[in-house]
């Protein structure tokens, strides 16, 4: 834990994949397209319409540079020949994810066929040629894609329907295809009243050992023969 605080999260070192990701940020900012968005889960708190600019998209649902960074730092740290993200939107921090090593198998689904449209042109622009993008709900897309990966689960990051229900639903569906060295990570741990319940319930699952509370996200380890302890740790 030690190690992963001071090598991973308080890490402040700059690597070579951040500057191409940050200059497609600034470019989706700075677009001035609209496209008509398709709205899955629990939506955002800023009321989105139908018809949404890119740049909006961009500024309120991408994690910002520091989380989506940390993410680039987690995939990178751990290597995991697998990746899934739940809630591609444009396609940053998937870029991030797949950006720490070429050899991962990185898949990300989204429901909003507009949204993942973008999300491709993003993952051609950095030329990542290591992920799949599925597009429909992931109620319906989740349990395919983890058939298809063809490989155990190796880091899931769960981003898409922040509601309890479905983040429950996705957590136990992705736990049949974890292993002991999987790292699943949840955004928005207390984002509102029904992801604090459901982080409490991921907590105290049997399978899970150690949690790490970055408040924005939270870290969940599976890993055997150690206590079972939740850290609470700042980035
Ligand atoms: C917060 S955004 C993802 C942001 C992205 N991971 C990033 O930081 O760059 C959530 C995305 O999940 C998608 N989504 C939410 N619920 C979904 C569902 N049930 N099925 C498919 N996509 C869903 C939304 O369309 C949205 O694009």
């Amino acid at each position: 834990m030690f190690g992963l605080y001071t090598s991973v999260v308080r890490h402040t070192g700059i690597f070579g994949a951040y500057e191409a990701i940050e200059a497609r940020r600034r470019q989706l900012l700075s677009s001035p397209a609209s496209i008509t968005v398709t709205d899955f889960g629990a939506g955002s708190h800023t009321g989105a319409g139908r018809q949404r600019r890119v740049a909006d998209i961009a500024r309120t649902a991408a994690k910002p540079p520091h989380l989506a960074q940390l993410l680039f730092r987690l995939a990178n740290y751990f290597r995991p020949a697998t990746i899934l993200e739940l809630g591609t939107s444009l396609g940053l921090t998937t870029a991030y994810l797949a950006a720490a090593d070429s050899r991962t198998k990185v898949v990300t689904l989204e429901g909003c066929p507009n949204v993942a449209g973008v999300a491709r042109e993003t993952f051609a622009a950095l030329q990542l040629q290591n992920i799949e993008i599925v597009e429909g709900n992931i109620d319906d897309t989740l349990a395919p894609a983890l058939s298809a990966l063809g490989a155990p689960l190796g880091f899931a990051f769960f981003d898409g329907n922040h509601r309890y229900e479905p983040t429950l639903h996705y957590f136990e569906q992705c736990l049949a295809h974890r292993t002991p060295e999987s790292v699943f990570v949840f955004d928005d741990i207390h984002w509102s009243e029904e992801m604090e319940r459901a982080w409490e319930v991921i907590k105290a699952h049997p399978d899970v050992t150690v949690t790490v509370d970055l408040f924005y996200i939270g870290l969940v380890f599976f890993r055997t023969g150690q206590p079972k302890q939740h850290f609470s740790l700042r980035v």
